[in-house]
């Protein structure tokens, strides 16, 4: 059932009530601080919250979200997400996610999306035409774009490579933490994890 806006306020006072009763402190101890063990950055998408999919509680995920999961080496917001993840929250795993039937991934294939929007989503313009042949070989349009949602992570993937703030870490051995591409299948809910290959990481 859609919510109407007024029952976010009614459901929330529940929510709380809720938590409340299951453990008195839980609010105390969630206002004191934060130890996010994991970076999510994932799309827009009003389908993609990722703590509903993996089960995780507030304080478990710190988020980045924008239109078709970008990193963009020249976005301030993303970047400085970034550098707090790693330097000062220490997280351990970094996760790129994207999804199947991604609407920024089917504009940017159709390349009829107009505007800001596909000022924002043109390097995967660029990729799709960069991996043509292989896309073209799959018939299905559904597939391709689902094999254009996975090369646009593991693209991601390689980007975050490139960042200073990572390629600070690697030059100071100090990457204890983890890098991860995941799309996520709406259609039964899963993760599934791209293998990343090493040549993505040796930039
Ligand atoms: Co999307």
């Amino acid at each position: 059932m859609p919510h109407d806006y007024q029952s976010l306020i009614s459901s929330n006072k529940a929510w709380a009530k809720k938590k409340k009763l299951q453990d008195s402190e839980y609010f105390n101890k969630l206002s004191l601080k934060q130890t996010p063990q994991f970076l999510y950055i994932g799309c827009s998408d009003s389908r993609m919250p990722l703590d509903t999919f993996t089960a995780t509680e507030p304080g478990e995920l710190f988020v980045h979200r924008n239109i078709a999961n970008q990193v963009s080496l020249t976005d301030i917001n993303f970047l400085s997400v970034l550098d707090y993840a790693v330097n000062v929250l220490k997280v351990k795993h970094i996760i790129v996610c994207g999804h199947y039937g991604c609407g920024g991934v089917s504009a940017a294939y159709d390349g009829k999306s107009s505007g800001l929007v596909a000022n924002w989503i043109s390097p995967i313009r660029d990729l799709s035409i960069e991996h043509e042949a292989e896309l073209n070989a799959i018939e299905s349009e559904e597939l391709r774009l689902n094999r254009l949602s996975e090369l646009n992570v593991l693209r991601q993937v390689e980007n975050i490579y490139k960042t200073h703030v990572i390629q600070r870490a690697l030059e100071k051995c100090h990457m204890d933490f983890q890098i991860h591409g995941w799309v996520l299948d709406l259609s039964t809910g899963h993760i599934i994890e791209l293998e990343i290959p090493d040549s993505l990481k040796n930039k």
